[in-house]
C-alpha cells in the first residue's frame, strides 16, 4: 500500500478527507478512522455506509445512485478501482481490494437480444443487476473484475488479472480468466485479527473503537 504520509507538501497529491470532513457530507454512515482520497468522484452518498478504519485511494469512482454500498471495518480500496452498485455491493470487515479492481452489480446484456449502453432508455435494455458479496478477509488482486450475483466466501484471495463470474467458496486461492480455485489459503490471519482486535479494544457490535 502506498505511503502517503510525508506528501502533505506536494501539489500533485489532493490528500485524503477524513471521517470528521466525511460525517456531514451526506453518506449514510460514517465509522472512525475513515479515509477517503480528494480526487475520487462517488455519487449516491446517502445509500453508501462506511465501517471503522477504511482507506479509499485516489481516483476511486462509486455509483451508489441507484443502489447501495456497505463497507466494514478495517477496509482498503486501492486506486482506479471502480464500485458500480446497483444491485448492491457489501464489502464485508477486512476486505482488500488492490489497484484498478472492478465490480459491477449490473452489467448490459451482451448476447444481442438487447440495446446496450448508458445512453439507451431502459425499457430497451436488459440489464442484469444483481448483488456482489465478499465476505471478511476476501483480498482482490489488481485489475480483476468480479461480475453481478457473485458472493465471495469468507477468507479467499483472488489473483490478478482475474475475472470472477460464478461465486467463489470460502478459504480458497482463485486465479484466472474466469478465476479457478488452485489452492487452500491460510486461516493464520484468524489470529491476527484477533491480536489486533485485542490490541485496539475495537468493540465492533457497538462500531465505536476504544483505543
Ligand atoms: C494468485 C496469486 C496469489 C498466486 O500466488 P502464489 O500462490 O505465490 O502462486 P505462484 O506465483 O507460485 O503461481 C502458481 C502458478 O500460477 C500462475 N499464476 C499466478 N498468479 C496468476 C494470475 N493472477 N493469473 C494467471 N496465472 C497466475 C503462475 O505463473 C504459476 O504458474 P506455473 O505453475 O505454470 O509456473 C498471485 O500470483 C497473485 O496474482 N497475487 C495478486 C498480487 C496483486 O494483485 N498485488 C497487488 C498489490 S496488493
Amino acid at each position: 500500500m502506498p505511503d502517503h504520509s510525508q506528501q502533505a507538501a506536494n501539489p500533485f497529491y489532493k490528500g485524503y478527507f477524513k471521517s470528521k470532513e466525511l460525517l456531514g457530507m451526506g453518506f449514510k454512515s460514517v465509522g472512525e478512522n475513515v479515509k477517503i482520497a480528494k480526487n475520487c468522484t462517488i455519487v449516491g452518498l446517502e445509500k453508501i455506509s462506511l465501517g471503522n478504519n477504511i482507506q479509499i485511494d485516489e481516483h476511486v469512482f462509486i455509483a451508489a445512485n441507484s443502489g447501495p454500498l456497505h463497507v466494514g471495518d478495517y477496509v482498503h480500496i486501492g486506486g482506479g478501482s471502480h464500485l458500480s452498485c446497483a444491485g448492491g455491493i457489501t464489502l464485508s470487515d477486512f476486505c482488500g481490494l488492490s489497484q484498478g479492481v472492478r465490480i459491477y452489480s449490473a452489467t448490459d446484456d451482451y448476447t444481442g437480444f438487447a440495446l446496450t449502453n448508458a445512453t439507451v432508455p431502459e425499457k430497451f435494455k436488459n440489464v442484469k443487476i444483481a448483488p456482489v458479496f465478499l465476505g471478511k478477509h476476501v483480498l482482490i488482486g489488481s485489475g480483476s473484475v468480479i461480475l453481478p450475483g457473485v458472493e465471495i466466501g469468507i477468507g479467499s484471495s483472488v489473483g490478478a488479472l482475474s475475472l470472477v463470474n460464478i461465486s467463489l467458496k470460502e478459504w480458497g486461492v482463485y486465479f484466472g480468466s474466469p478465476a479457478k480455485r488452485i489452492k487452500a489459503r491460510s486461516q493464520k490471519l484468524l489470529a491476527l485479527e484477533r491480536e489486533l482486535l485485542s490490541e485496539k479494544n475495537v468493540h465492533f457490535k457497538c462500531g465505536k473503537i476504544c483505543v
